[in-house]
């Protein structure tokens, strides 16, 4: 074995799933440089093997050990880049933890990112889920990626079409960008920044404080508060934050369930289609609060799982089956974890 590589054995990754499930890692190394990726292709013993990329470890369901070689990424750093076009770019290695990043940038006086405040997760996991809260997704502060092609050594500099960002998707969950491990990434943050008050709840939330003009920061305050009012800090509760998405229906499905159900929550969609709360959908099933042995449903916030102490991941699974099914025979509508599930 490479001595530049300091595989460890049996590592548990409860620590570093915010579920915080019990799992080994029966081989684990710590990426703090992207050289050892190098080395990774280069060593005879290692460079056969599965590898599973771990990032934040917050959207991950682990229901047994892992056999594959886990990198977890943990390449540091932050940096102001350059400008372009009335930006500001502003880069950070994948491994920086994600909330740290939108307070070093709010820190340099720069506005884009405080409506995603308090994600859990890491920077390089972010545009994989292509993470979105209160109006703002990922890709609309995105500017570019470094990649690594695990299996060629190629660093590939990707854009926004590159990453085919959808919601709560990319190219990274696909077949075509398997292979490929996020680095760094680049963002771009407006020199003429206007918040972004879309979401009602956060519109709201700065108006009745009396804001008429809020700052970056006061706009990253409210989104603090109403996430700490709705959501369990995975410190805590250990959880994945939504284990669900929202599901995506045709507007002719979703007319048909407004006419049983007139209270359902839809959005309309660019597209035609209509997003539908899964929150929603699963509250009125029954499951808010609910617990099956040690996994439970959040009593504030139903699209939540809980881990409600010392469950297994086979027990967050169960009770996520028993929830897709009610849903599913309630509303004939199928929901489609988050988490990737090991
Ligand atoms: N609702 C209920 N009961 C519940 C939960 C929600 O009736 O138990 C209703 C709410 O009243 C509201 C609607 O469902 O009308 C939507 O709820 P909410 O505004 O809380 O947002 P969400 O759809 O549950 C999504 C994201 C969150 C993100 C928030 C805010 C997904 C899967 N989830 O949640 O993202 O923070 O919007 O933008 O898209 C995550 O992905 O991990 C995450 C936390």
């Amino acid at each position: 074995m490479s001595p530049e590589l300091p595989v460890e054995h049996d590592v548990s990754l409860q620590p570093f799933n915010t579920f915080g499930l019990p799992a080994l890692a029966r081989r684990y190394l710590r990426v703090t440089d992207p050289a050892q990726l190098d080395c990774l292709r280069t060593d005879a013993a290692l460079a056969g093997l599965p590898r599973f990329v771990l990032g934040g470890g917050s959207n991950v369901l682990l229901t047994r050990n892992v056999a594959a070689l886990v990198l977890h990424m943990a390449i540091p750093g932050r940096e102001i880049v350059g400008e372009e076009g009335g930006a500001v770019l502003v880069r950070a290695g994948a491994g920086e933890h994600w909330h740290g990043f939108v307070e070093y940038t709010l820190a340099q006086g720069l506005g884009g990112l405080e409506n995603l405040s308090l994600i859990p997760g890491t920077v390089g996991a972010a545009p994989i889920q292509n993470i979105g809260a209160y109006g703002l997704e990922i890709k609309d502060v995105f500017h570019s990626l470094t990649a690594c092609d695990l299996a060629t050594g190629e660093r590939r500099t990707m854009g926004a079409a590159d990453c085919r960002f959808g919601y709560r998707d990319s190219v990274f969950k696909h077949a075509d960008g398997a292979n490929l491990v996020v680095l760094d990434v680049t963002f771009a943050l407006p020199r003429a920044w206007q918040p972004n008050l879309r979401y009602a709840e956060l519109a709201h939330a700065l108006q009745d404080s009396g804001m008429q003009a809020p700052t970056p920061r006061q706009v990253s305050d409210a989104v603090v508060a109403i996430r700490r009012r709705k959501l369990p800090d995975p410190a805590e509760i250990g959880n994945a934050g939504s284990f669900f998405k929202n599901p995506v229906v045709t507007a002719g499905q979703c007319a048909a369930l407004l006419a049983r159900f007139p209270a359902l929550v839809h959005h309309a969609q660019a597209d035609g289609s209509e997003k539908l709360a899964a929150g929603w959908l699963i509250d009125q099933c029954g499951w808010k609060g609910k617990n099956m042995g040690a996994a439970g449903v959040y009593p504030k916030q139903a699209l939540v799982l809980v881990n409600t102490g010392g469950a297994s991941g086979a027990e967050v699974l169960a009770l996520a089956q028993a929830i897709q099914a009610d849903v599913l025979e309630k509303f004939g509508v199928a929901l489609e974890p988050e988490p990737v599930f090991i």
